[in-house]
């Protein structure tokens, strides 16, 4: 394993990945195919513009032909996919485009595999494919009970990764990571969007009642445990990642307001996400057994990437400040607020 394809790679945790990989293995090469969606930024990357180990290949993971053509051009024997769509809120009202890359490029990916005899594929997926799970937490044999038109797309690929296992004797592993915070995560997800608002005193929309639960780790501890599955995972193997505690959404309110000295006044209440899945829960037991555990507690997490997003004005204003963003913005957000939940 030395030259890595990684698709996705542009956007969060593919990006922090491409920095773990070129930062712990110094003979490794890697080339990040990318469609550059509103999710995908350079300036994620740009720390490694002019490594020699590092190039960038702009591309469509529906695209078979094009993927054929760069997993030639660089001599890939690797494939790590993080290539998504990957926004629950998104989904709702556009899950055609879910399906496409999430199922349907995850196919043309392992086709690829396929045909050009590649040594490994390694497919990201998420701990929604369980559904919500109320009590306990998921094992990896729990079944898949999607309920998102987002979590039914990344299930779909990872039943795509297992068919080609069992049917074509594909070398592929699967691990199903919690929710990640750190640097250069697009500000629509939970985190990035209240700190960046609490940092410009705007209010921080908090769905339904607030105490849903989250398993938040740190982007960087999912990326070694991404890294240990690739080299020691077992193939056709699919391996969970979190820190297997869980945290309410209300106290990553408080706590970001808290670091940041803002009042909780900031706090607004807004009608819930349809379908909003209560608890995520994952036990971690299988990865701890191959040697890896999160070196961040969750409230570490948070810290670390609270101080990363105001330390780097530059990455995030010029994304809010964005006409397709305000737009987004304006759309799903405008006109929820309702009362605050009587406890
Ligand atoms: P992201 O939205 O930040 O980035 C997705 C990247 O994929 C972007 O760079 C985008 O341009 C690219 N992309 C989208 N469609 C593409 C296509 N058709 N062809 C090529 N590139 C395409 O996502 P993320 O948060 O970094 O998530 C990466 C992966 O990890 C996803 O598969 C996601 O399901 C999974 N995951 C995410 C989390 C999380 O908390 N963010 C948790 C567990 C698993
Ligand atoms: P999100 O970051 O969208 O991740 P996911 O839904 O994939 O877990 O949301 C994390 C949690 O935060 C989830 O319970 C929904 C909630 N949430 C809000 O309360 N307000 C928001 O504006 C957003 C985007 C999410």
């Amino acid at each position: 394993m030395r030259n890595l394809l990684v698709a996705g790679g542009a956007g969060f945790i593919g990006s922090n990945f491409v920095h773990h990989i070129l930062n712990t293995y110094p003979d490794y090469r890697v080339v990040v195919y990318d469609k550059l969606t509103y999710a995908g930024n350079l300036d994620n990357l740009r720390d490694y513009a002019n490594d020699p180990r590092y190039a960038f290949e702009q591309g469509d993971i529906c695209d078979a032909a094009r993927v054929r053509e760069v997993l030639q051009k660089h001599d890939i024997d690797t494939i790590v996919n993080f290539a998504a769509e990957t926004h629950v809120d998104r989904s709702l009202t556009d899950p055609g485009s879910f399906i496409m890359t999430d199922v349907y490029g995850t196919h043309v990916l392992l086709e690829a595999t396929k045909e050009l005899g590649l040594e490994r594929y390694h497919q990201v997926s998420t701990d929604e494919v369980y559904g919500e799970v109320l009590e306990g937490r998921t094992c990896e044999m729990a079944p898949i009970q999607t309920r998102s038109p987002y979590s039914a797309s990344k299930a779909g690929g990872d039943l795509m990764v297992m068919a080609y296992f069992t049917s074509f004797q594909l070398p592929v592993t699967i691990t199903r990571g919690s929710n990640n915070i750190g640097p250069y995560q697009y500000p629509e997800k939970v985190v990035p969007l209240w700190v960046t608002n609490a940092l410009d005193d705007k209010p921080l929309p908090i769905y339904g009642d607030g105490l849903q639960m989250r398993d938040y780790q740190y982007v960087l501890d999912h990326c070694e445990g991404i890294d240990l599955v690739l080299h020691k995972g077992v193939p056709g193997e699919v391996y969970n990642l979190g820190t297997g505690t869980e945290t309410r959404n209300i106290d990553v309110a408080h706590f970001i307001l808290d670091l940041l000295g803002k009042p909780k006044s900031l706090i607004q209440y807004i009608t819930d996400r349809p379908g909003h899945d209560r608890r995520y829960a994952l036990s971690v037991e299988k990865v701890r057994a191959l040697g890896w555990t999160s070196r961040h507690t969750s409230y570490q997490a948070l810290e670390n990437t609270v101080r990363w997003y105001v330390d780097n004005e530059w990455w995030w204003r010029k994304i809010k400040s964005g006409d397709l963003y305000r737009e987004y913005y304006k759309q799903h957000y405008s006109g929820r607020e309702v009362d605050a939940p009587k406890r």
